[in-house]
């Protein structure tokens, strides 16, 4: 792995523009585009803005060479990351311009949310240099990135991603298969499957569910994951509590007919003003604010050790 490596971040958007940030300011030279001109123009100055917002050197961001050209920007790379539109057709037409362009022995990965990456990178050439590398927003401030795997994908290509990630500060989760919602994405989506389970049968409303969770097991999850937490208590008695509650722990196949109406209803959350609970737009902004300032406190304790 080069020190200085080459970096093309195709998507200049929410997560394309953060993800270019981190490489840049770990030392890395940056190429990035977009096919939106407006994204592509205002992308190096969002990225300043992270960074003076942060308290982060902000020459970094002259390592980031915004190019119109796709081609460009993939041409000279050692590692090229897709950050366009959640669209498998798109995903897969601009997979197959990067692989037009990109030297043959650049690592090409997808940041998408939940396609699988086998579909997106099955009409490729050359499979094995390809996979997938899931980050979350803000890139610049969540440590996760999942690196997952297809059936095709190369031991070096693995090895070259982690070690990429894990040098720029990143913390990256090996995932050795392709699997829908990879590994963060299920076991949250698992909790709020039962969230919702339990305001659906009227045991208590939203407001308290969120409660519960951050009142407890919510504090510990950042320094304590459930099978650290599961060892801690013994094994023995995890098998007990299973056996007592998982019978009843909501385990339907679908989303729940409870969130179908929110939708059906317009009670789209945020963006409406009322989801599971009502929220002015000053609850909104206050709840916003409260989570970067969580992130932000959480990032510099880290960076402090
Ligand atoms: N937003 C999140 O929280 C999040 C988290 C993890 C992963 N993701 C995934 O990351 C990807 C990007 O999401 P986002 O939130 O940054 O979306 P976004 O809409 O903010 O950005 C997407 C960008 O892609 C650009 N684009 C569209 N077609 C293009 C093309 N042919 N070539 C180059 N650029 C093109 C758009 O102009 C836009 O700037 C998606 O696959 C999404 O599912 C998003």
């Amino acid at each position: 792995m080069p020190a200085k490596a080459r970096i093309a971040v195709i998507g200049a958007g929410l997560m394309g523009h953060g993800i270019a940030q981190v490489f840049a300011l770990a030392g890395h030279d940056v190429r990035i585009h977009d096919s939106v001109k407006e994204s592509l123009d205002s992308a190096t100055a969002r990225i300043r803005a992270n960074l003076k917002d942060l308290g982060d050197d902000e020459s970094a961001v002259e390592r980031v060479l915004p190019c119109a050209d796709l081609a460009c920007a993939v041409r000279e790379a050692d590692y090229v990351v897709e950050a366009v539109l959640e669209d498998l057709p798109l995903k897969q037409k601009v997979f197959a311009e990067i692989e037009r362009h990109a030297p043959p022995g650049a690592i090409l990965a997808s940041n998408t949310s939940v396609i699988p990456i086998t579909k997106i990178t099955e009409p490729l050439r050359d499979r094995t240099r390809a996979l997938g590398t899931h980050w979350w927003n803000p890139p610049f401030l969540v440590p996760l990135v999942e690196v997952i795997e297809t059936q095709w994908t190369g031991a070096n290509a693995t090895t070259f991603t982690m070690k990429l990630h894990a040098d720029v500060g990143k913390t990256p989760a090996h995932v050795k298969k392709d699997v829908p919602g990879f590994i963060g994405n299920r076991l949250q989506h698992a909790l709020w499957r039962e969230a919702i389970s339990l305001v659906e049968h009227g045991i208590c409303d939203a407001e308290t569910v969120d409660t519960v969770i951050k009142a407890s097991f919510g504090r510990r999850l950042a320094v304590l994951g459930p099978l650290e937490n599961a060892d801690l208590v013994g094994t023995d008695l995890t098998l007990a509590i299973h056996r007592t509650v998982l019978p009843d722990i909501e385990s339907r196949p679908g989303p729940s007919p409870y969130l179908e109406g929110l939708v059906a209803d317009g009670k789209l959350g945020f963006k409406s003003g009322e989801g599971f609970r009502k929220w002015s737009q000053e609850q909104q902004a206050a709840l916003r604010a409260k989570l970067v300032d969580h992130l932000k406190a959480s990032r510099d304790r880290e960076k402090a050790k």
